[in-house]
């Protein structure tokens, strides 16, 4: 079996696709007061920056005077970016305010300007959309119960997977697997069937909810006489937004927790790993623990995901095998092709 390179028209259609919804872009907390940040986002290089009255700006990371990095300039006094090699400055639309070289009063020429995309910060993340015409295909996806009086959030360290951020999301939709790859956390070895249920797509295609009941692995729990470990009740409901967001909430014994990521493609094979866990105050769980957690459960994830080929998420129905308990994932990959993702064929005989 050969598998075939994407041809670059498909990387396009891919982009466009992409380009028409709000996707991440930085964690709030890595922008602060006159801070600034690269971020490379649908292939294109961003750079995202906070002024002092604590407005995000996103902008393409290049300065029209001789192509260098704005991120590696510096926020000024006065809220406007400044590119590090001639010191010009761009406000938050984008057009160059000020060109230090040229006498006072001298008109700055209109060209004088870079690409502005429109700026979200919800979730502790900061949201842009590429798209520079049409409607947003759809709303920032909401985390539930994030910025709740009762719960805290901690938003986790973003990590950059060598994978499409389709195939990361599925993976992240895939019940099947828990007692294979993540059998030294909350997997069970002794359940090798998980099914969901009540899997609904919503009418615009937008959307899939589905419930899972597991009898997980409990891996801090204290195992009963006898066995090897303790197991614990599960009701996982799972949640997903196209094209690349999705989260679950865990129910156990009277506990829950919310656990969201964001795959934001940086290419069509290169994806940086948004994400935060949730939890009731009642349970209180550190930061470091969490992300210790998070990373034992994220990292045989990382692995497998790396792994897959062809990279493209076969969006061809026809091109792998799809059981019952794989109609999650089956869904997603509907939703995909109907939201305009491409269907690539790249495998052959
Ligand atoms: S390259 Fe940016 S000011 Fe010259
Ligand atoms: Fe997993």
């Amino acid at each position: 079996m050969r598998i075939q390179p994407a041809p670059p028209e498909v990387h396009d259609e891919f982009y466009d696709a992409a380009g028409r919804f709000w996707l991440p872009v930085a964690r709030s907390v890595d922008v602060p007061i006159g801070g600034r940040l690269a971020s490379r986002l649908l292939g294109e290089d961003l750079v995202v920056w906070r002024d002092y009255h604590g407005q995000v700006t996103v902008l393409d990371n290049l300065c029209l005077h001789r192509g260098t990095m704005l991120s590696d300039g510096e926020v000024t006094g006065s809220g406007n970016l400044a590119c590090p090699y001639h010191g010009w400055e761009y406000g938050s639309d984008g057009a160059c305010v000020r060109i230090p070289q040229l006498p006072p009063e001298t008109k700055i020429p209109s060209k004088a300007r870079v690409g502005a995309h429109p700026v979200r910060e919800q979730n502790g993340l900061i949201w842009t959309r590429l798209a520079s015409s049409g409607e947003a295909e759809a709303d920032v996806p909401p985390c539930p119960n994030f910025g709740e009086a009762a719960w805290t959030f901690h938003v986790g360290t973003p990590s950059d997977w060598h994978c499409q951020a389709t195939r990361m999301v599925e993976n992240f939709l895939d019940v099947a697997h828990f007692g294979y790859i993540h059998a030294d956390t909350f997997g069970n070895p002794d359940v090798s069937s998980v099914v969901p249920t009540s899997v609904r797509t919503s009418p615009d295609m937008l959307h899939i909810d589905a419930k899972v009941p597991y009898l997980a692995r409990d891996p801090w729990g204290k195992p009963p006489e006898g066995q090897d470990f303790a197991v614990v009740d599960v009701e996982y409901d799972y949640h997903y937004d196209v094209p690349f967001t999705a989260w679950i909430r865990g129910v156990t014994k009277g506990d829950e927790y919310i656990l969201f990521v964001s795959a934001a493609p940086r290419t069509v094979a290169e994806t940086t790993v948004f994400w935060a866990f949730g939890v009731p105050d009642s349970l209180q769980v550190s930061a470091d623990e969490i992300e210790r957690r998070e990373n034992a459960v994220f990292s045989p994830d990382r692995f497998i995901v790396e792994g897959q080929r062809p990279e493209w998420l076969p969006l061809d129905l026809a091109a792998e095998l799809h059981m019952r308990f794989d109609s999650i994932g089956l869904n997603l990959r509907r939703s995909l092709n109907h939201h305009g993702f491409p269907v690539v064929s790249l495998l052959r005989a």
